[in-house]
C-alpha cells in the first residue's frame, strides 16, 4: 500500500556545482518523485548544494576538513554520523562527493549509501573518468549508481546509463552527455528506493 508509506528521507553530499542535486529536486517538484531531502551537507563551503538547499529552506551543514585529505579525519567523519542520524535521513546520496566514505557512516548507514560515478564501472574509477574513457579510446562510457563501501568507486552496482562517444568528442562535451544521463538515472534510482525495492 505505497499510499500508506512514510515518504523516503534523503540527505546529499556533494562537494561540486550541484547539478545532479538539482536534478533530484526538480523530479520531486515535477511529482515524480516522492522522496524528502532533510539535510545537505558539503565539505566545499561554495559547493552547489548548500545554495540550492538554502534557496528551498532544506537544512545545511559544512564539514570542515582540509582539501588535501582523501577522507575525512575521524572527528569530523563521526560528528558528520551524528548529524546524518539527527537528520532522521533513511538513505546518503553522494552526488559528487569526492572523498572516500569510512567505517563509521559505512557502520551507520549499512547499504543506504549510494553514489554516481560517471563512467561505466568497473571502467575508470577515480578523477575525471570520462577523460580517462575519452584517452583509452573506447567507444561507449556512460555512468553508474552504486552502494558506496569503503573503496573508490568499487561497491555493488545498482543501475547504470550508457552514452556513446562521438567522433570530435571533447572532455567537456562528453561530460556535459554524461552528466544528461546522470541527471535521468539517478532520480529513477531514487525512485526505486522510494517504492522500498531495496530492503
Ligand atoms: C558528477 O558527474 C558525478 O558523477 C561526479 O562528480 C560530478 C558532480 O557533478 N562524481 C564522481 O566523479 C565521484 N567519483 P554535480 O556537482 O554537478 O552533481
Amino acid at each position: 500500500m505505497p499510499a500508506l508509506m512514510p515518504q523516503l528521507k534523503i540527505a546529499v553530499l556533494g562537494s561540486g556545482k550541484g547539478s545532479n542535486f538539482r536534478a533530484i529536486l526538480s523530479a520531486i517538484m515535477a511529482g515524480h518523485l516522492r522522496v524528502t531531502p532533510v539535510l545537505a551537507a558539503s565539505d566545499v563551503p561554495e559547493a552547489g548544494i548548500l545554495t540550492l538547499a538554502d534557496n528551498l529552506g532544506i537544512p545545511t551543514t559544512t564539514i570542515h576538513e582540509p582539501k588535501y585529505r582523501t577522507r575525512l579525519s575521524d572527528g569530523v567523519e563521526f560528528s558528520l554520523v551524528k548529524e546524518l542520524q539527527a537528520s532522521g535521513a533513511d538513505l546518503i546520496v553522494l552526488a559528487g562527493y569526492m572523498r572516500l566514505v569510512k567505517e563509521p557512516l559505512l557502520e551507520a548507514f549499512p547499504r543506504r549509501i549510494i553514489n554516481i560515478h560517471p563512467s561505466l564501472l568497473p571502467s575508470f574509477p577515480g578523477l575525471e573518468a570520462w577523460r580517462q574513457a575519452l584517452s583509452a579510446g573506447v567507444k561507449t562510457t556512460g555512468c553508474t549508481v552504486h552502494f558506496v563501501d569503503s573503496g573508490m568507486d568499487t561497491g555493488e552496482v545498482i543501475a547504470q546509463s550508457q552514452v556513446n562517444i562521438l567522433p570530435g568528442d571533447t572532455p567537456e562535451t562528453l561530460h556535459a552527455r554524461i552528466q544528461e544521463a546522470e541527471h535521468q538515472l539517478y532520480p529513477e534510482v531514487l525512485a526505486r528506493f522510494a517504492r522500498r525495492e531495496f530492503p
